[in-house]
């Protein structure tokens, strides 16, 4: 059975602003080399191999593969593991006191716990499976008329997409697509969607980070633009929570949605909704719930009987993370996407798809190579070299995305480059 004092540790230690020290209950302090990295700055840790390799401990994941594929969905720490482990060995001891009733209890703590680690009210965030979840519920659930039009892209995500021309089919809504290309560039983009306002615009659905080539949305610029209009912002945060800044309240956007399997590297199967306190009474629930219209952001994590104690292992991807620190790891991605970008785009036969700077990027990486398909080029890498990337096709673009997590080293980015300099030379 879990301990109490267990869980007490895992909550007290979920907050945000942690230091090494802090956390010296915990043998990940240990492994890490508290002592000798604390007083690192982001610079020096980012090409510190040692410390990313200590950070790879903290993950059992097969050695047979290299995973260049983590924008899908990362692994959980191990402490996340163990984490639900025990939870759910709780649960099942006697699922409608344990899980239903205490565990249904903990979430609360939890909702206060990451409210205050992403400095916003409890009272506005959900838990969710996932951000497909949420952005479902905000899409399906907003109060829009026939006619009304909403501003989308055609690189926001596949799901979402789908889910808007649902509506579009279903509720007489009217999709209106700004155009550009990828990679963009900030200022023709923010003109783009300028372009697509009329005064029939309600909506605008804005994806923070591109999942086919990593690159940052000036989302900030964006959302101001769409309040100046009197319009309401969805943000698709799946890409940004964990690795890079993503700050709600200056962000201002109106609903919200992510994963914490994703850059947090969190609980499978965990994602936050976020829903602006004024808005959530007008916002119909995606599956029935006591009261539809009711004010209360619980109404959206109305399920159904499912596995609540993955949810309680949140507490420790963040504290993870915290130990880590965002600044080390946005670093570090910046550091693997440049390696990638540096290379790459020395090789005639590769175009690349994310911007040249890797500032620009939350790390994710994409290019085509001439005379192979995006799928074809992917079955090989991992066939072949059991390197596993994903292929990206979208519009006219047919490449693949490489997505690194923080704890890759410098050669495996190294052995992949040179795994691609091979199969051009093979092709010559
Ligand atoms: C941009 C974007 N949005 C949303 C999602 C959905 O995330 P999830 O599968 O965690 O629901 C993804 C998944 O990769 C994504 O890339």
């Amino acid at each position: 059975m879990i301990s109490r004092k267990k869980f007490l540790e895992t909550s007290l230690f979920g907050f945000a602003g942690l230091s090494f020290l802090d956390f010296k209950d915990w043998k990940f302090n240990e492994k890490l080399g508290v002592d000798v990295y604390k007083n690192l700055s982001p610079s020096e840790i980012v090409e510190n191999e040692k410390f990313w390799a200590n950070v790879r401990e903290m993950f059992p994941i097969s050695n047979e593969f290299v995973f260049l594929n983590n924008g899908s969905v990362s692994p959980p720490n191990k402490f996340v593991q163990e984490r639900i482990e025990e939870e759910m060995k709780l649960a099942n001891q006697g699922p409608s006191l344990f899980m239903r009733v205490n565990q249904e209890k903990e979430i609360t703590n939890l909702r206060s716990t990451v409210a205050r680690w992403m400095n916003v009210s409890p009272s506005e965030i959900a838990f969710t499976r996932n951000a497909t979840e949420g952005l479902s519920t905000i899409i399906f659930g907003l109060p829009l008329q026939k006619g009304d039009e909403v501003i989308v892209s055609q690189y926001d995500y596949p799901y979402v997409l789908n889910a808007w021309k649902q509506r579009e089919k279903r509720d007489g809504i009217v999709l209106k697509w700004v155009d550009f290309k990828l990679p963009f560039k900030a200022n023709q983009l923010i003109d783009s969607y300028k372009l697509a306002f009329t005064e029939k615009t309600r909506f605008v659905q804005l994806t923070h980070v591109l999942n086919w080539n990593g690159q940052i949305l000036p989302v900030k610029d964006l959302i101001e633009i769409a309040h100046n209009q009197g319009c309401e912002v969805l943000l698709d945060a799946a890409h940004s929570l964990g690795c890079m800044e993503l700050n709600i309240n200056d962000l201002k956007c109106d609903y919200l949605a992510t994963s914490f399997h994703k850059w947090m590297n969190g609980p499978i199967g965990t994602g936050l909704l976020y829903c602006a306190k004024s808005k959530i009474s007008k916002v119909w629930p995606l599956l029935s719930s006591y009261d539809s219209f009711r004010e209360d952001i619980r109404k959206f994590e109305t399920i159904g009987t499912f596995p609540i104690y993955t949810y309680l292992a949140i507490n420790s991807s963040i504290t993870c993370h915290d130990v880590i620190k965002l600044e080390n790891k946005r670093a570090r991605f910046v550091y693997l996407a440049s390696l990638l970008i540096n290379k790459l785009t020395n090789y005639m036969e590769v175009k690349l798809l994310s911007p040249k700077n890797p500032e620009f990027v939350n790390g994710m990486v994409s290019f085509e190579l001439s005379n192979f398909n995006g799928f074809d080029l992917s079955e090989l890498l991992l066939k072949e070299y059991k390197i596993q990337t994903t292929f990206v096709k979208v519009g006219d673009i047919d490449g693949i995305r490489v997505s690194p997590n923080m704890f890759t080293s410098k050669q495996e980015i190294l052995n992949f480059l040179a795994v691609i300099r091979e199969i051009i030379n093979r092709k010559n």
